[in-house]
């Protein structure tokens, strides 16, 4: 091709392209954000891109139950020309239900320090500490499924202390909610856009390739298909925050689903059912669902019987125990089990909600992980007391999500999963809109 006929072609498609960007661009319907897998930390994070003539680019951590976008960079610190913050007693306070007003007299103003600022606490959830500071907005740009850009003008967040970030991955500056607030990335978006209040997770197994699609959008095969027989069950609330600090409003943020019973290869384990339930008055109990937690923790005397019904069951199976590796409490000799296409070969582990023919069934794709070439463990450990708050009892982790499509209905409180993709040849590395 001669150069002149490519800068021809070029230039046209350039006109084309800020033509339909400035005229013609059909309402967008859902928003895509591509999931990283940091394998140091077990993180899942994505990108964004804020601020309006100097944006700036960097990658958050994702927290299903996290309140806000809360983060600490340099480089926007630098080029914040378009920070604002929220002011004291105004609309955005009320929505971003914030507790309290700080005052701080820097001149000139900058992020994270200005006069007569509704603020918050903002939750580290690998180290527990709490950063109480001052609320801003910027311009968020997200790009829609069928890619065009599109700006949310006055989007939420904490410019946070730096040290805030301890413990966050290395390739990340903050994290983004998608907790059950208003000021959450999927709240905004539905607001903003118009459009339902639904996100579909699909965490990967390792490095890049997972996808969360916020909005309503068909998807690329298998996954439309797959998509139609999610089974579902109710998204409810825990009425007592999981936040210590929460003081005012007290917000439900995590999402809690309701368990009934856990079974090892079919069979119920024994322990005391009081703890699947949530205790109104303390919000101890029940089970959520977090990214922010690699593997999935359990209350101790559940941790305990579904050990011994594991061990007992894999033992059976021929599968030779042997000394356990921490935070694990039942490795195995990994060249006394097979592998097969949903993993090692090892009994299955239900999660069984609202009757016994509704279940999450996890494979040892997910509930085994290796920790060393002959040893592989059983990926559940046990809970910890809380760091900020009422003790739930299951806490499904992210190890237990890959790999599954899940879809929250925040708008109907419903929460839709797939079987393992695995069964259908696929992983959440090919997932994403039609
Ligand atoms: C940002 O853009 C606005 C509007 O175009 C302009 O008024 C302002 O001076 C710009 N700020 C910087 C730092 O470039
Ligand atoms: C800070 O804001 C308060 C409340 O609006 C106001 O009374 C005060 O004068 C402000 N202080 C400075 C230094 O701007
Ligand atoms: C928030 O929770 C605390 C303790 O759990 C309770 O004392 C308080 O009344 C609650 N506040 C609201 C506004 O519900
Ligand atoms: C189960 O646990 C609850 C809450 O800890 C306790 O009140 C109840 O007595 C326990 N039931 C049994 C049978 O141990
Ligand atoms: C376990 O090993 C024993 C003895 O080698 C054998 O008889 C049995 O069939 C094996 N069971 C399974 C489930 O593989
Ligand atoms: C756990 O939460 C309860 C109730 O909010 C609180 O009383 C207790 O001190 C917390 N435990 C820890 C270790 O923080």
């Amino acid at each position: 091709m001669a150069p002149s006929t490519l800068q021809i072609s070029l230039f046209s498609l350039l006109l084309l392209c800020s033509f339909s960007n400035a005229q013609n661009t059909p309402k967008p319907k859902a928003f895509a954000f591509p999931i990283n897998k940091d394998d140091t930390t077990n993180q899942y994070y994505t990108s964004i891109q804020i601020g309006s003539n100097s944006s700036t680019t960097f990658n958050v951590v994702i927290d299903l139950g996290g309140k806000f976008l809360w983060f600490n960079s340099m480089e926007y610190f630098s080029a914040a020309s378009s920070y604002r913050p929220i002011l004291c007693d105004t609309q955005q306070c009320r929505i971003a239900n914030g507790v309290g007003c700080i005052f701080c007299f820097l001149s000139p103003p900058v992020p994270g320090c200005t006069n007569n600022t509704c603020s918050d606490y903002a939750l580290n959830p690998f180290t527990g500490t709490q950063g109480y500071s001052g609320l801003g907005q910027d311009v968020l740009h997200v790009i829609s499924t069928r890619g065009g850009l599109h700006n949310l003008n006055n989007f939420p967040f904490q410019f946070s202390d730096p040290v805030l970030r301890e413990g966050l991955a290395r390739p990340t500056a903050g994290l983004i909610g998608l907790g059950r607030t208003r000021i959450a990335l999927q709240a905004q978006l539905a607001t903003t856009f118009n459009i339902r209040q639904i996100f579909t997770l699909c965490v990967p197994s390792s490095g890049n390739g997972g996808n969360l699609i916020i909005g309503q959008v068909a998807y690329n095969n298998p996954f439309q298909e797959i998509s139609k027989s999610l089974i579902t069950t109710p998204l409810i609330t825990n009425p007592v925050s999981t936040f210590g600090n929460e003081v005012i409003g007290n917000l439900t943020v995590e999402y809690f689903i309701n368990v009934k019973s856990i079974r090892v290869d079919n069979k119920a384990l024994s322990f005391n059912n009081t703890l699947l339930s949530i205790d109104k008055n303390t919000g101890e109990g029940g089970t959520s669902l977090r990214t922010v937690r690699s593997y999935t923790s359990l209350h101790r005397s559940i941790y305990t019987a579904l050990v011994n019904e594991f061990v007992k069951a894999a033992v059976s199976k021929n599968i030779t125990r042997v000394a356990s590796v921490a935070p694990f409490g039942a490795c195995f000799d990994a060249n006394s089990i097979a592998s097969g296409k949903t993993g090692p070969e090892v009994p299955i582990i239900d999660i069984v909600l609202k009757s016994k023919s509704v279940y999450w069934r996890f494979y040892g794709s997910n509930s085994m992980v290796r920790v060393s070439s002959d040893v592989i463990c059983l990926a559940f450990v046990e809970g910890s007391p809380n760091l900020t708050g009422p003790t739930t009892s299951i806490v499904v982790g992210g190890y237990q999500m890959e790999n599954y499509l899940l879809e929250f209905d925040v708008a109907s409180s419903r929460l839709g999963f797939s079987t393992s993709l695995l069964l259908s040849d696929t992983s959440c590395s090919e997932f994403r809109a039609s």
